[in-house]
């Protein structure tokens, strides 16, 4: 396979693990990108965590879409395997300075702009914060935006959610992001950096999945159709099929798992992307978070809302909706919304038996019948979620989704609580109620929905139903939160969403801080 790394094109092979090792261009199916790097000298992307969580080995990866657009993002090279290079644009620390005519070296604006802010100090996470930082600025040049400094602040914001830095405090290195988003000068110097690699190579190779299979991928599977990929199921099973990887990352860098065969599903077009027909909204398996973000702006600012608070900008823009559902997580942030919202999933099943390309026979089932136990699913060994899709009407009904963590940003549930509502005025004709991380998996909670529109609501058929669900869920204790306080914080939310479903205004404890109504202290 070939791609591009910084200005250099590279080309690779991805081989069993007996030809690993025999040349450095030879690499095995489950090579991260940050490994690949560092075994080539380019030791400016930092390995912290390996795990998604620090941001140290923050890049930008640049592509074509299905629809011919390029577009640059930042991502963690620590999860991400160097397979899913093919035919892409990967920019690291290394490729943001320019030479310009007299073959000086020009640093990249957000480079200039740390050292002027004096945003680093010892400078671990410097090379991370600085991708996050480039991939924003980028990002802004690309929709043509010169934001006000508030809206800057909050895009260097989220740009920064995933990256952690333990010794200069973040004010400087969010001053150096502003100036650079709201400088009239950056446009041209951002501008100036991939365009001539762009269309030279990310505009002639297209969308990964044209190219088909390269021969020299051994055993790293990019098929580029969904027959194409029915076959692999059918061949290998689903234990490895990957999108985002990151949750599968994991049990490679922290559990040492090795994997001879991965099935890369992020070329197949109808996994990537989302459509309405008759009142039906479509969403491909590997869309991922960014992706949904953008789609749901309009239709569902809570959902949005509750997407800012899943994993970090890095990790929402590989992270996948098919990917969370299909893990089977029970802190999982998707399934509680989906299942409020009657979600359904299109399952294809491959024949195991097929020694010629097989189409696969597609099945639904509700999200609220697909979990079984922890981590368990009815997914059997030879299919896969390739769709999910969601009423629209369900979308347009009342619904509100909390998420309580420890941290605001980047951080894993303790409860996740997702309710939708609809009525006539305070007669409910249909309640939905779902939680994440009160139980072994997601799941609804029917008999509280069937009280709340048994009669019209009132303080006293609220707390019926808050002193009903804390009688029906039997949540865990463990390092996030003690069964009592998942409990009583699980009520706590009915509670909420029903006082606002009868029109009460209650704040977000963001929003208070950011209006100064409390004070944030610095730990
Ligand atoms: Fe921490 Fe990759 S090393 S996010
Ligand atoms: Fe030391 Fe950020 S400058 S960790």
């Amino acid at each position: 396979m070939e791609f591009m790394l910084n200005d250099e094109l590279v080309s690779v092979g991805i081989a069993d693990a007996e030809r690993v090792g025999q040349a450095e261009t030879v690499l095995a199916p489950d090579t991260t990108i940050l490994k690949m790097l560092r075994s080539r000298g380019l030791v400016g992307t930092k390995e912290g965590c390996a795990s998604g969580d620090c941001g140290a080995c923050t890049v930008m990866l640049g592509e074509a879409k299905p629809d011919g657009e390029v577009s640059y993002r930042a991502i963690n090279a620590c999860i991400s395997l160097a397979g899913s290079l093919a035919n892409k644009h990967l920019i690291t620390v290394e490729g943001l300075a320019q030479k310009t005519s007299d073959n000086q070296q020009q640093l990249h604006p957000v480079q200039s702009a740390m050292v002027d802010c004096h945003g680093s100090q010892c400078g671990f996470c410097t090379p991370g914060f600085v991708m996050s930082l480039a991939a924003v600025a980028k990002q802004v040049c690309q929709d043509n935006e010169q934001p006000e400094r508030e809206d800057a602040r909050m895009k260097v914001l989220d740009a920064i959610s995933g990256n952690l830095c333990r010794c200069t405090g973040y004010r400087p290195i969010v001053e150096a992001g502003v100036s650079v988003l709201t400088s009239s000068d950056t446009q041209t110097a951002i501008d100036g950096i991939d365009d001539e690699i762009s269309s030279n190579f990310l505009q002639q190779r297209g969308f990964a999945s044209q190219k088909g299979e390269p021969a020299d991928m051994v055993n790293y599977y990019r098929p580029g159709s969904l027959a194409e990929l029915d076959t692999l199921v059918g061949r290998f099973g689903n234990k490895h099929i990957i999108a985002g990887c990151t949750d599968f990352a994991l049990q490679i860098t922290q559990r040492w798992q090795t994997y001879k065969a991965l099935i890369d599903v992020t070329s197949v077009p109808a996994l990537l992307t989302m459509t309405e027909t008759k009142g039906m909204l479509h969403v491909g398996a590997a869309v991922t978070y960014t992706d949904i973000e953008r789609q749901f702006k309009n239709m569902s600012p809570a959902f949005v809302h509750l997407l800012s608070r899943l994993g970090s900008r890095q990790i929402r823009n590989s992270g996948t909706m098919g990917g969370n559902i299909g893990t089977a997580s029970p802190i999982a942030d998707t399934p509680p919304v989906l299942l409020v919202w009657d979600a359904e999933l299109v399952i294809r099943s491959c024949d195991p038996d097929a020694n010629i390309e097989a189409p696969g026979v597609e099945s639904k089932i509700a999200l609220s019948d697909f979990y079984l136990d922890y981590r368990q699913t009815r997914l059997q060994e030879h299919q896969y979620i390739s769709e999910i899709r969601i009423p629209r009407q369900a979308i347009n009904r009342f619904h509100r989704f909390y998420k309580h963590s420890k941290r605001m940003e980047d951080d894993i549930s303790s409860v996740m609580g997702a309710f939708c509502f609809d009525g006539n005025g305070e007669q409910l004709s249909h309640a939905r109620v779902a939680f994440g991380g009160m139980a072994a998996t997601p799941l609804r909670v029917p008999v509280v929905e069937a009280l709340l529109t048994s009669e019209a609501l009132s303080e006293n058929l609220v707390g019926l139903a808050c002193h009903l669900l804390s009688q029906t869920l039997t949540p865990m204790t463990d390092v996030r939160a003690s069964a009592e306080f998942r409990a009583e914080m699980a009520a706590e939310m009915l509670s909420r969403a029903l006082l606002e479903y009868l029109g009460q205004s209650l704040p977000r404890v963001d929003e208070l801080a950011i209006a100064g109504s409390i004070e944030v202290k610095n730990a």
